[in-house]
């Protein structure tokens, strides 16, 4: 039983210290863009926060997000679902930075029909929503083997180590050697070369599944770097100060008792 312990996806913004890496955010922006958002909403993302500080398209001549040149060309590559303001009928329109990504699938019951019954889960906040998220997320995405030669997969069931769950039932092996890990309804997404990089980067399984996990984690908490780097701010003016504080101290009680 249990699952794998995720493996290191070696991330730039672990630490006190750690920050987004940029180049990373816009390959894992198109991953998810290109292969997970046909099955996966982002509910709580809308174009323009891609370009806010610290995202994938942040570009510091432009302060306003809604402005920015990438976001309005990615923002219109995508459909999104509106009312037409004369006709009052639904219709599909190109993106605006002022959009929210775009659903894949009008509402859950679509969504767990198009999937065997399983719906694939939001991915706004995936990050935060499983322990160690990036590195989770990452070791799921580049984890799937051959199920091991005694286990029972069943139709629509992938085997995957980093996946929590009890094999016990569907083993027929040795009893004390139940494999680690579990069944996903999610068929393994990623096959090397599928996704186009102009920035040298690898075009391999491994690499697509680091980049959208560190897209996923940005995504989750935008704001991490700014915490964290204000964090630090404030911890240095405390250490100054508590110097400031304790040098006055000395020098009021010079010479007393
Ligand atoms: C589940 C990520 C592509 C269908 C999940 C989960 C994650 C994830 C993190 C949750 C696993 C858990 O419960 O711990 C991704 C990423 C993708 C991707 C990053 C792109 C690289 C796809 C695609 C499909 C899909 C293309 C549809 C063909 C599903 C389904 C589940 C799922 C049905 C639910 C599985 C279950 O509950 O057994 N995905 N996914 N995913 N995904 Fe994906």
């Amino acid at each position: 039983g249990g699952a794998k312990h995720p493996r290191s996806g070696g991330f730039s913004f672990e630490g006190p210290f750690g920050t987004f890496d940029q180049g990373q955010l816009q390959r894992g922006y198109k991953v998810y863009r290109e292969v997970c958002a046909s099955c996966h909403g982002m509910d709580l993302m809308y174009f323009r926060t891609l370009a806010e500080p610290g995202g994938p398209f942040y570009d510091p001549h432009q302060e306003n997000p809604a402005a920015n040149r990438f976001v309005k060309v990615l923002a219109a590559e995508a459909q999104v679902p509106d009312i037409d303001s004369e006709t009052g009928e639904a219709i599909m329109r190109d993106g605006v930075p002022a959009d929210r990504f775009p659903n894949p699938y009008p509402n859950a019951t679509a969504a767990a029909a198009g999937n065997g019954g399983a719906m694939p889960p939001d991915l706004s906040v995936m990050a935060k929503a499983r322990h160690d998220g990036a590195n989770y997320i990452y070791s799921l995405l580049a984890g799937y083997r051959a199920p091991p030669a005694g286990l029972k997969v069943g139709p629509g069931q992938y085997y995957n180590p980093y996946m929590a769950g009890d094999l016990s039932s569907y083993w027929e092996g040795d009893a004390h050697h139940v494999p680690v890990g579990g069944f996903i309804a999610m068929p393994p997404p990623l096959q090397n070369g599928q996704v186009t990089y102009d920035d040298g980067a690898a075009e391999t399984v491994d690499q697509y599944s680091k980049d959208v996990a560190a897209f996923i984690a940005w995504a989750s908490d935008p704001k991490q770097v700014q915490r964290k780097q204000s964090g630090l701010g404030v911890m240095i003016f405390l250490f100054l100060f508590a110097g400031v504080t304790y040098l006055s101290y000395r020098r009021i009680w010079k010479g007393v008792a």
